[in-house]
């Protein structure tokens, strides 16, 4: 049980278990938080309806677990068509994005989650598909090259990705429009573990899932596996109700802290604290010394250390603040307790 890197992974597309599937909202109505995002999006949906024409290509951006797919999914079933789901390193060559371009029907959507990471030729096909419904096929070579235009059915491509600074200009500009999903606040991720104790027909405490949403690091899919391991936990170890008591000790065992960060959050600080005074220390020099990906780091651990005011991206490198010492019981140095540092805005425990 002692597995906490598991559940910060991403989902793999195509590749999610039967419960994420099980516990995903199906309509606008049901997600919740991110207001903003779902007014506008309801706004395009309705319009596109209207006009009977397909919702403008749509990018959805920010760290793993907090409802990307998800949308996807309900803007399709908003608009009653089909998703068709790939991901970038998944699209091989320019023949497989074609493929899948003429395999779909009037204003259905395709949905490239990692949208960052298609390749150059691919990308570059893409761009007249969302632009003018064209697939341009290239024939022969050289002087005697041809190309071949093939038409397509108006449609809709939803990309999604962690890392919007690597999206290519080009391709950036061919969404009609962008939206950020930000972390949630823990009266909505108690909403949503609340909805999802109900579908799973586990009996839990308010106070039991009020721990949950406060220690699942902003994220749904932290939450929602977070109620599983409590679920499993208070089965095994207690009356099968999840308690608040069956909660703190899973959380315990699993190595959740107050602030809802796990090992290898906790890792990441405890090595700039310890080893670099505090920083600047460079992602790649972090990666090696923790045998993690630097792009893993990136997109998985470090936006909501950052988030807490934990940790800072700077020019030179990455840094900690006073917080992330108190927080490790670490003794700070020097030149952090000189300013004013950022003392008071540091959660209490809770
Ligand atoms: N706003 C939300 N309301 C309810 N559940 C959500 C919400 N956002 C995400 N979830 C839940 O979290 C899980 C992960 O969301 P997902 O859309 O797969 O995230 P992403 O694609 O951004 O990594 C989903 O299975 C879903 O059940
Ligand atoms: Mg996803």
């Amino acid at each position: 049980m002692n597995d906490p890197e598991s559940l910060l992974e991403p989902e793999v597309a195509g590749d999610e278990p039967e419960i994420d599937r099980q516990l995903r909202p199906q309509r606008l109505l049901d997600f919740v938080g991110q207001e903003q995002v779902k007014d506008q999006l309801a706004i395009l949906i309705q319009a596109a309806r209207l006009r009977s024409e397909p919702v403008e290509h749509l990018l959805l951006c920010g760290p793993p677990g907090l409802g990307k797919t998800t949308l996807a999914n309900i803007v399709a079933t908003e608009m009653g068509v089909s998703l068709r789901v790939t991901s970038g390193p998944a699209v091989e060559h320019q023949g497989a994005l074609a493929s899948m371009l003429t395999g779909l029907a009037e204003r259905d959507i395709l949905f490239i989650d990692e949208v960052h990471r298609l390749q150059r030729a691919v990308e570059e096909s893409l761009y007249p598909a969302m632009e003018e419904f064209a697939f341009d096929f290239v024939s022969g070579k050289g002087a005697g090259a041809q190309t071949l235009r093939l038409a397509l059915q108006s449609f809709t491509v939803i990309g999604a990705t962690t890392r919007e600074g690597m999206l290519s200009a080009p391709l950036r500009d061919r969404f009609g429009a962008t939206f950020r999903l930000d972390f949630y606040r823990a009266d909505q991720l108690l909403a949503i573990v609340s909805r999802s104790a109900r579908l799973l027909a586990v009996s839990a405490e308010v106070s039991a899932l009020e721990l949950i949403a406060a220690r699942s690091r902003g994220t749904p899919r932290i939450a929602n596996r977070l109620l599983r391991r409590v679920r499993d936990y208070a089965l095994v170890r207690g009356s099968g109700t999840v308690t608040r008591t069956a909660t703190e000790e899973a959380l315990a065992l699993l190595e959740v802290d107050h602030l809802g960060l796990q090992e290898s959050d906790r890792r990441l600080l405890q090595l700039i604290c310890s080893h670099y005074q505090g920083g600047p220390v460079g992602l790649g020099t972090l990666g090696a010394a923790l045998a993690e990906e630097p792009h893993t780091i990136e997109e998985v651990v470090e936006p909501y250390l950052i988030q807490l005011g934990l940790l800072q991206r700077t020019p030179r490198g990455r840094t900690v603040t006073l917080g992330a010492y108190r927080h490790l019981g670490l003794e700070p140095p020097g030149h952090l307790l000189s300013g004013s540092g950022d003392a008071g805005l540091f959660p209490k425990d809770s």
